[in-house]
């Protein structure tokens, strides 16, 4: 196990002009929402953070939360019913939001419109208007809302930007993302995340999401305009696909996308490209590629996507006239801290020292509205067009 030292000496230092805030002078107070699957990684990483100290916890689910603390030695932390009664009795600096999508909006809006910071699971939400109501709660508390895509510190990521950046693809015009899995709708603890009241968006939001903010990212998050979109369920619907988890019954309940396909105009003519599966009859549907004027990048599909890229990337370009490839090695993330301990820690420096959240809602809610004009267009069956209201 890393000493908690040896987490905040591998993580980018605050920039030295940063002006501490207040609460510098003391330890952070957090609280958890939700105590599901993903709370474990955020209460590890907090745990090895020497500035903060997890208070409290909030569960729908009567003995969770307690369960939950006991599993990782906090016994002493309390705990709430829900967020709502969590909030009211706490003094909070911070929450961490780890409830499944479809309750992603209103704790988050509960806590900013409380004073508190919140470092939001992903997806952001599942509606644009949700999206645009918690930008609106943010922007009325000044408080940080970072968003969780812990990809965003991941050296291979970060090369993603750094090609399209240093201009070596010349204008980018044309955008294919995507990927996921042959098999692999995620059940870790029951059906969370492929009911509609819980879920609310399938493969679409949970790894949709990341892929969509990796090429976003690069290019510097240009508005999307219009989006013909595609969701099918063709497997989550099938008892088939559960029977070898024995749980034949969760076609019952499934109620989101296993598969969604869509074509988005982005500001500047850029064209995207975009699949994303669940579960499909084939490996891969095809890896990302960027195409400029001056280069193209191929970056390997991957199935998962939280974290890295599908192996190495390959540049295409023009050396000395002549048609040319690098290929552009894996970067280890050596000597770093874990990339979700580093979308823990930018969150709480960004609270710290008065600092931009590290994976800013501005952003986001573009990613946010690609998911949700995905989703109308496929149940209208036509093109639409893209608005985000001003916040
Ligand atoms: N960043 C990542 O790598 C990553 C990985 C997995 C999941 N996630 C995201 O994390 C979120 C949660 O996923 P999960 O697998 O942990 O879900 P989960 O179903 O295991 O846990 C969510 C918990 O939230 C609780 N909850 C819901 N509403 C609540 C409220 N108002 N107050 C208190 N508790 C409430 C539920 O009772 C449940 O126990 C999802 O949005 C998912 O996309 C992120």
């Amino acid at each position: 196990m890393k000493k908690a030292d040896d987490v905040l000496t591998n993580i980018d230092a605050p920039a030295e002009e940063a002006t501490p805030c207040a609460c510098k002078e003391r330890r952070l107070k957090v609280g958890i929402i939700g105590t599901g699957w993903i709370a474990d990684s955020h209460i590890m990483s907090y745990k090895q953070m020497p500035d903060v100290d997890v208070v409290a916890g909030a569960d729908l689910i009567p003995g969770k939360a307690d369960a939950f603390f006991k599993k990782h030695g906090m016994e002493g932390v309390r705990t709430y019913p829900n967020h709502l009664t969590m909030l009211e009795a706490e003094k909070l600096d911070a929450v961490s939001v780890c409830t499944y999508n479809m309750a992603h909006a209103v704790p988050t809006i509960d806590a900013l419109n409380r004073g508190v910071h919140v470092l939001l699971e992903k997806p952001m939400c599942v509606t644009l208007e949700e999206a645009v109501a918690i930008c609106k709660a943010e922007k009325k508390s000044g408080k940080v809302l970072s968003i969780g895509f812990q990809p965003r510190f991941d050296a291979n990521m970060q090369m993603i930007k750094k090609i399209v950046d240093s201009g070596e693809l010349g204008r980018v015009y044309y955008i294919q993302t995507g990927g996921g899995r042959r098999r692999g709708i995620p059940t870790p603890f029951g059906t969370t995340f492929i009911e509609k009241e819980t879920g609310g968006i399938g493969a679409l939001g949970d790894i949709g999401c990341y892929s969509l903010d990796m090429v976003l990212n690069a290019i510097g998050y240009p508005k999307p305009l219009t989006v013909s979109g595609y969701t099918s369920d063709f497997f989550g619907k099938n008892p088939a696909t559960f029977i070898g988890r024995g749980h034949p019954e969760y076609a019952d309940v499934f109620g989101v996308d296993d598969f969604a396909a869509a074509f988005i105009r982005l500001e500047g003519g850029i064209i995207l490209d975009f699949r994303i599966a669940w579960a499909m009859n084939i490996n891969t549907p095809g890896d990302t590629i960027i195409l400029g004027t001056e280069g193209g990048l191929r970056i390997p599909s991957t199935d998962c996507w939280n974290g890295t890229v599908g192996g190495p990337m390959t540049l295409y370009h023009e050396v000395a006239g002549e048609q040319t490839e690098t290929i552009i090695p894996i970067i280890e993330n050596k000597g770093k801290a874990g990339l979700f301990e580093q979308k823990i820690r930018s969150f709480l420096d960004a609270i710290l020292y008065n600092k931009p959240a590290p994976v800013p809602s501005s952003q986001i809610i573009r990613n946010q509205a690609i998911i949700d004009g995905i989703n109308r267009s496929a149940k209208l069956g036509r093109e639409i067009e893209i608005n985000i209201p001003e916040i």
